[in-house]
C-alpha cells in the first residue's frame, strides 16, 4: 500500500536516495533549505521507503509552483506521480493559494494536463548559461 503524507519533512538521507535513483545529483542541503520555505511538499511511501515526492514553492501570496515531482523508477506508472499532484493541488487550493503552476519537458505534457493543468504562455531563462 502506497501512503502520501502532506508535509512529512523526509530526512536529508532518505531524499539523497530518491534524488540520486531520479536525476542522479544528490539533493544536498534540500530538505533543510527550500523545504522550510514551501507552501507544502508531500511525500509518498511504501512502507517506511520513500519512493514519491513533490514540492509546491511559494512566494508568500496567491502563487504556488509545482517542482521536482519524482517517483522512484521502480515504483513509475502506477499512478503515483498523478496522485502526488492531485493531492498538492488539493492542499495548495485548502492553503489558500489562487495560482498553481508548473512547467514540463514536452514529452510529459499528457501527464499534466491530466491533472488539471491547463495550457498557458510562459517563459524560462536559465541563469547559468
Ligand atoms: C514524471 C514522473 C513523476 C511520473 O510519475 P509516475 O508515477 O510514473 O506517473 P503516473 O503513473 O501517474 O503517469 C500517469 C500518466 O502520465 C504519462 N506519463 C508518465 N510518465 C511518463 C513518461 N516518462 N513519458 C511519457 N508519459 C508519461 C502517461 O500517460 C501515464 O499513463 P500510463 O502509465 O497509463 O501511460 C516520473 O516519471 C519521474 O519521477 N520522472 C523523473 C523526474 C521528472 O522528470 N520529473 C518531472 C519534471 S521535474
Amino acid at each position: 500500500v502506497i501512503r502520501i503524507a502532506v508535509d512529512p519533512f523526509p530526512d536529508a538521507c532518505e531524499l539523497d536516495e530518491l534524488w540520486q535513483a531520479t536525476w542522479g545529483a544528490s539533493s544536498g542541503d534540500y530538505a533543510t533549505r527550500v523545504l522550510p520555505r514551501s507552501l507544502a511538499h508531500l511525500a509518498a511511501r511504501d512502507g517506511e521507503r520513500l519512493i514519491g515526492f513533490v514540492n509546491l514553492a511559494w512566494d508568500g501570496g496567491i502563487h504556488c509552483f509545482l517542482l521536482d515531482i519524482c517517483v522512484d523508477p521502480d515504483f513509475r506508472r502506477r499512478g503515483i506521480g498523478t496522485d502526488l499532484m492531485r493531492q498538492a493541488t488539493a492542499v495548495a487550493k485548502e492553503r489558500g493559494a489562487t495560482w498553481l503552476h508548473v512547467d514540463f519537458e514536452p514529452h510529459l505534457e499528457p501527464l499534466y494536463r491530466a491533472a488539471g493543468f491547463r495550457p498557458t504562455a510562459a517563459g524560462l531563462i536559465n541563469l547559468t548559461e
